[in-house]
């Protein structure tokens, strides 16, 4: 049975983690670009300044997803670009590669789906407090409705932020992703600052837009490692820290009670009031998908004394994520239950692996197609239980700048030389291919 009628076929990548370029044409620079020039940050002391150079080569890009067959791409706007300081006047130059982006897109066939927040905050904005400040989410709503201005006649699907628990929990509780705070304080605050964020600029949409939008979260089932009631209880403290941290105020009104106990005297004890108004703000849900989690009761693991537990009898990626692709069906009915099954888009769905280098022009990745068949078959399964699923995106389109890890993870359908920008669609561009073509009828056959 194919995929349904208008199923969207997409690839994925965000602002800077392909376009290099950070502070041209008058772009303002971003806490990634800082973070990246800070010595130890990144991983070999990669830095976002070349990355895949497609702020440059965006239009030969744009032609090799043609020849790949993608129906849509998920690409990120960098607030910087648009606005340097982040607040203020526009900048013409900045507004102009997008718009010539989505033409380039369109002109193709190919539909666009814009993220308007993909991590890289504006530097001067952190500056003055970033998400904490109280006047974020005004910030974000008018940098929203610019772009709205500018795209939404062109874009017919939005999304407001990607990720808010990396943001929060690598950004501010782990350190490990910008701005690099280490605060039991700050965390929380800084996802209630992103949920309001994400509200403010939804409501903008209720009077300018056209079309939809929504959010993508980062969602992975959580297991316990026994039947001990103490690792249930863990692994229910995990979910609801991970899964429902977000989910649940956006569409039920309220956090879920374990973050008062994860947090502590750290937790701002937030009420129904200071979640009115999330409801009814996600058109669609865009799920980012790689991984389960399988967990312990663990004192020492903080905050959530929830510990990970290696599957070592499992196959992991070069991230060493397990790959599980049976929790992508779990994760997806487990919205249709508890959240009444809104539109879903895949929004991520990839894996990195140590591939060979390419030779004549073809680079064998037997397996990252079996990730991607095994997915989409995951998918496929969702769909068949009637779960609204409206979409797919590989993620990513191009080896690119994998954060803390630099250019060391290679996600890409793509293989990209970084030395002389030469892309080469790998194995996996060649059967994803197939898969569109035949609109996902059996995505055993390969190539
Ligand atoms: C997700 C991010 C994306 C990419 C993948 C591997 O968390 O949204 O930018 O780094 O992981």
């Amino acid at each position: 049975m194919p995929f349904p009628e208008g199923f969207l076929w997409g690839a994925a990548t965000s602002a800077f983690q392909v376009e290099g370029s950070p502070l041209a044409d008058g772009a303002g620079a971003s806490i990634w670009h800082d973070f990246a020039h800070t010595p130890g940050r990144v991983a070999n002391g990669d830095t976002g300044d070349v990355a895949c150079d497609h702020y440059r080569r965006y239009a030969d890009d744009v032609v090799l997803m043609a020849r790949l067959g993608l129906s849509a791409y998920r690409f990120s706007i960098a607030w910087g670009r648009v606005l340097p300081e982040g607040t203020g006047k526009p900048n013409p130059k900045g507004l102009d590669f997008y718009r010539r982006l989505v033409d380039a897109l369109l002109a193709q066939g190919i539909e666009p789906m814009a993220t308007l927040y993909h991590w890289d905050l504006p530097a001067a904005l952190q500056a003055r407090g970033g998400w904490l400040n109280p006047d974020s989410a005004g910030w974000f709503a008018d940098y929203a409705r610019t772009m709205f201005d500018a795209l939404d006649d062109r874009v017919p699907h939005w999304l407001t932020l990607n990720e808010p628990w990396v943001v929060t929990v690598a950004g501010h509780l782990q350190g490990e992703h910008a701005p690099g705070h280490r605060s039991l304080y700050e965390t929380p605050r800084v996802a209630h600052a992103l949920l309001r964020a994400h509200a403010a600029a939804v409501s903008a949409y209720r009077t300018v837009g056209r079309h939809r939008i929504g959010l993508a979260v980062n969602l992975e089932p959580q297991h316990p490692a026994s039947g001990d009631a103490k690792d249930l209880a863990a692994a229910a403290r995990r979910h609801a820290f991970i899964n429902r941290w977000y989910l649940d105020p956006l569409f039920h009104g309220a956090y879920p009670p374990e973050l008062e106990d994860i947090f502590g005297a750290d937790w701002p004890g937030y009420t129904a009031a200071d979640l009115a108004g999330l409801p009814g703000t996600v058109d669609f849900l865009g799920v980012n998908y790689y991984s389960r989690g399988v967990v312990r009761d663990d004192p020492a693991d903080w905050p959530v004394r929830a510990a990970r537990v290696r599957q070592d009898d499992r196959p992991h990626t070069a991230m060493d994520w397990e790959i599980y692709p049976a929790g992508l069906a779990e994760i997806l009915l487990w919205i249709k239950g508890r959240y009444g099954n809104p539109p879903v888009f895949i929004t991520e769905n990839g894996a990195a692996f140590d591939d060979p280098p390419p030779e004549n022009g073809e680079l064998q990745d037997a397996q990252r197609v079996d990730y991607l068949r095994r997915h989409l078959l995951a998918a496929r399964h969702a769909l068949d239980q009637g779960v609204d699923l409206r979409g797919y995106f590989a993620w990513s389109l191009f080896d690119n700048f994998e954060w803390a890890y630099g250019y060391t993870k290679r996600f890409g359908l793509v293989h990209v030389d970084f030395a002389t920008q030469r892309r080469t669609p790998k194995q996996s561009a060649r059967f994803y291919r197939g898969v569109i073509h035949a609109r996902g009828d059996n995505p055993d056959s390969g190539e």
